[in-house]
């Protein structure tokens, strides 16, 4: 029998209905082959997450040029080598019983730094020696111990927004039925939102209203790409938790906007502009910005400390309209069949039945 929970009900958001609200949070798994591409464990490691009971599958942040990846083993959808195995890979999520999407990244200033488990997990600039490359952000303030990146002109600006409509069009080629930008932990959008990162003096910065400009025109450009029978997730932050950074108020009045504009949903994100914003890893720690969202107008959903099926209950639908796991479903990639069932043969793939 299967638990009532209302995390395992459908939910629809466009043209898209989601056979449960328990879906795979976007996360890096730094192991793109040489030119940006999907490889065998991109395979086996989504495959399994869909095999797995996840309702939808959020492919790890995938750069929109080569300037905009975190590091040498980001995914890259911006040419056709990545195009081809981004459809296979699609593919394979949507036949092992899931719904493929992808999360797109503009790192910004977060950017040409090494891989995890390289110099002991931490975020160590690389030179063009090592592949690096020159950082872009909205003004050039440093990432901890990363290059300092140079502030976008407005030619810069103009390219970033024609990648991010290119990587639309990709996604939607290479058959992914979802998109959500990555506009929280100190990445691009994010950078141009918060007035710690963002001190132009232009039409790009100075109150909300312009730091608002440049990643409303970075949806407009996604959409531009989309398909308007497809939905559109953001990442965005709730508030920076630094002294002066962007406030849940401004946030709110953000998102409002981001729905005019064309996303279904924000997926709530805090912190990690900077290496100082207060860190958070409380049950369901993003789930509680749930509301401040919906009241803006748009669906909710979080990733952020859901570990067992019982959070699962109390953040959905009370808090959020869908729920992203990371960790646990990176230790184990069957969490959603375990957290769905209390005698757990039905929802299992047929292929396992002799095991129960
Ligand atoms: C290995 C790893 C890689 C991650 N990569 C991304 C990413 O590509 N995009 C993103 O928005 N968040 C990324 N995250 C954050 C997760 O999506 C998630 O928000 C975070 O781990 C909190 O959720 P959890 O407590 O369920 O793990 C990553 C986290 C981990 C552990």
């Amino acid at each position: 029998m299967t638990r009532q929970s209302r995390a395992f009900t459908e939910i629809r958001l466009r043209e898209l209905t989601v056979p449960n609200r328990v879906w795979l949070s976007p996360m890096c798994q730094y192991s793109a082959d040489a030119h940006g591409a999907p490889t065998n464990w991109h395979l086996a490691h989504y495959g399994a997450r869909a095999v797995g009971g996840a309702g939808l599958v959020m492919v790890e942040c995938t750069a929109v040029a080569p300037d905009m990846r975190t590091t040498t083993g980001d995914l890259g959808l911006w040419s056709k080598r990545q195009i081809d195995g981004h459809r296979r890979l699609a593919a394979a999520i949507a036949c092992l019983g899931s719904l493929p999407a992808i999360q797109l990244g503009a790192a910004g200033r977060k950017s040409s730094h090494g891989v995890p488990w390289d110099n002991a997990g931490t975020r160590h600039a690389i030179g063009p020696d090592q592949g690096g490359w020159q950082p872009l952000a909205p003004s050039p303030l440093p990432f901890a111990g990363l290059a300092v990146p140079s502030a976008m002109s407005v030619a810069d600006g103009d390219r970033v927004l024609g990648d991010l409509e290119r990587a639309a069009r990709n996604a939607d080629h290479a058959g992914y039925v979802a998109l959500e930008l990555h506009g929280a932990n100190g990445y691009l959008l994010h950078q141009f939102l918060s007035p710690l990162t963002n001190h132009r003096t232009d039409a790009w910065g100075g109150d909300l209203e312009g730091r608002m400009r440049f990643p409303l025109a970075m949806i407009a450009a996604l959409r531009a790409g989309w398909p308007q029978h497809k939905p559109l997730l953001v990442r965005l932050p709730a508030e920076d938790l630094i002294e002066g950074g962007l406030t849940t108020r401004e946030a709110a009045r953000c998102a409002a906007r981001l729905g005019e504009a064309g996303v279904d949903m924000i997926d709530a994100g805090s912190g990690a502009l900077r290496p100082d914003a207060r860190r958070i890893d409380q049950p369901l720690h993003n789930a509680r910005y749930g509301p401040l969202f919906r009241d803006a107008g748009t669906l909710a959903a979080a990733s952020g400390g859901i570990r067992a099926a019982e959070q699962l209950d109390e953040a959905v639908p009370a808090l959020v309209d869908a729920a992203f796991v990371g960790r646990a479903m990176l230790r184990d990639p069957y969490w959603a069949l375990r957290a769905r069932d209390a005698e757990p043969r039905e929802s299992w793939p047929k292929q396992y039945h002799r095991a129960f």
